[in-house]
């Protein structure tokens, strides 16, 4: 099995193999790994499925229970028109940069059912380091940078959220909704790594070991 498969089957379905009537939502097709497993979850549970990637990914599938758009996933309106008015899961994979996945968060957050989940895929920047197999720069500072992003939304609705992250193979984030409320503007985390403080102590650690 692909790390990739082994990452869905182990660390997102398990939190979701159980709603049933899932509405599901997918950025992201490409040659449909993901959507084929979450078409097997519709045939199963009697969901739908709605899915978006720019290029022409409609061969993917013959499923009666899928819809594909292609669109940009940030084309909002277009994509609301077409989709219930509430969904219990949102799978982000299209482009992989902070920014992006911040925007998409904040526009779909509110469609997303109470108890509803958001996984987002790429948050680890560990496998794209210099020194690592997939050694590639923009992977490592773009996941890096989403990882954080993800860590300064939460900071300020952690009473809206749980977030946890699986950092096997690119890592996924994985958001369980707690309510209805809508997501706070995110947070510059206040970090003391770089205050006078710290120094002292990374001094004193030093001289400790020596
Ligand atoms: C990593 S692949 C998706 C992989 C897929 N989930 C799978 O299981 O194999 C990323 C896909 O996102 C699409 N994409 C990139 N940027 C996009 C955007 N802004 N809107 C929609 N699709 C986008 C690309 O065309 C590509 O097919």
């Amino acid at each position: 099995m692909n790390t990739f498969n082994y990452k869905l089957d182990n660390f997102l379905f398990p939190h979701i193999n159980q709603i049933q009537k899932p509405i599901i939502l997918e950025l992201g097709v490409q040659k449909g790994r993901s959507t084929k497993k979450f078409l097997e979850l519709c045939d199963r549970n009697n969901g739908q499925l709605f899915s978006v990637d720019l290029e022409d990914c409609a061969n993917v599938s013959q499923n009666k229970r899928w819809k594909f758009f292609q669109t940009r996933d940030d084309n909002f309106e277009y994509i609301k028109s077409q989709i219930p008015n509430k969904i219990d899961v949102l799978f982000i994979d299209t482009l992989h940069e902070a920014n992006h996945v911040k925007k998409l968060l904040y526009e779909y957050y509110p469609l997303l059912n109470s108890n509803g989940y958001i996984f987002i895929d790429d948050i680890s920047h560990i496998p794209y380091l210099k020194n690592k197999d997939r050694n590639n720069f923009y992977c490592e500072i773009n996941n890096k940078e989403t990882f954080e992003t993800i860590l300064s939304i939460y900071s300020n609705n952690y009473k809206n959220f749980e977030l946890n992250f699986s950092f096997f193979s690119s890592g996924l984030a994985v958001i369980k909704k707690l309510n209805e409320n809508n997501l706070n503007p995110s947070n510059k985390l206040v970090l003391r790594d770089k205050t006078i403080k710290n120094y002292l102590r990374l001094i004193w650690k030093k001289i400790r070991e020596n």
